[in-house]
């Protein structure tokens, strides 16, 4: 089935006329074809209920259980593969994770030797202004990257801190720590392979408590502040997207990095999030 798609920017694509609780087998593989192609397919006025959006990722492979959020609570009730991205309060305490702040630029989970390949966010309630989200193309990154930097990179391990989450909230469990060769986390080669697509591509994970492994701290520290410096406030690297009430996007863990604007606390932004089963890219 040939797709009405439209590209979306510096990466991603809008797949249009598609409601995804009704894709047939080779819709479905024309679908993976485009998000290994685009790497982000944004899908609109979806409605999809709990069980409907997990039927569709499960599509894609096994499942993650939702993360345990900073304030404890796990997922959506019933649905322990759904995680809730919210700064909705009920009883005082908030029903998702991070808040109403900037979530700065990462990938999911980057710090598992296993990282999910793909996330997907269904807009459920949004504020009417900010949150937007931003999606970074790793691939172009890496392709734009000064010689003599992606030279200073070549073969070399980045340690991917487990420590923080985006919004700046201590994992749970977790004892803080700004040391990055001491804190937990994993260590995934900074130049990387897709392992679908054949493609190098700049893995950077997340900047806060990151380390070249090897390098002294000062050393490492100023290096990555160079590739940041490369990577960050780029039109020509990402997209950014206004959500809508029932926008679902998916995207590739492996080839992109995202954040999101922070909005006022008094509205509302409710999202739930899958993410599927990954194994780790590639040494490029
Ligand atoms: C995320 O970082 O997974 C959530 C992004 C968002 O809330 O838009």
């Amino acid at each position: 089935m040939a797709l009405r798609l439209e590209s979306t920017g510096a990466v991603g694509a809008e797949l249009r006329g598609i409601d995804l609780r009704h894709i047939d087998e080779q819709t479905f593989e024309s679908i993976r074809r485009a998000w290994i192609d685009h790497s982000v397919l944004l899908f609109r006025d979806q409605t999809l209920s709990n069980d409907e959006l997990v039927d569709f990722s499960r599509r894609f492979g096994s499942l993650d259980r939702a993360p345990e959020q900073e304030n404890g609570r796990c997922c959506v009730e019933g649905y322990p593969e759904i995680y809730v991205i919210s700064n909705v309060l009920r009883d005082g305490v908030p029903i998702g994770s991070l808040g109403a702040g900037e979530a700065v630029w990462h990938v999911d989970m980057s710090f598992l030797v296993e990282p999910p390949m793909a996330s997907m966010l269904y807009a459920i309630e949004i504020p009417p202004t900010g949150g937007d989200t931003s999606f970074c193309n790793m691939y172009t990154a890496l392709e734009t990257l000064p010689p003599e930097l992606r030279q200073r990179l070549h073969g070399m391990g980045l340690k991917h801190d487990a420590t923080y989450n985006s919004g700046g909230f201590v994992r749970k469990g977790v004892q803080p720590t700004d040391d990055p060769r001491k804190s937990p986390g994993t260590v995934h080669p900074v130049i990387a392979r897709h392992p679908e697509s054949g493609r190098e591509l700049l893995y950077l994970g997340r900047r806060r408590n990151a380390w070249l492994v090897g390098l002294d701290l000062p050393e490492s520290e100023a290096l990555l502040d160079a590739i940041w410096a490369h990577v960050e406030h780029r039109p020509d690297l990402s997209w950014t997207h206004h959500w809508r009430v029932g926008d679902l996007i998916l995207w590739d863990n492996r080839c992109t990095m995202h954040r999101r604007d922070a909005f006022s606390a008094s509205a509302r932004r409710l999202m739930h999030r899958t993410q599927i089963k990954g194994k780790p890219v590639l040494v490029a």
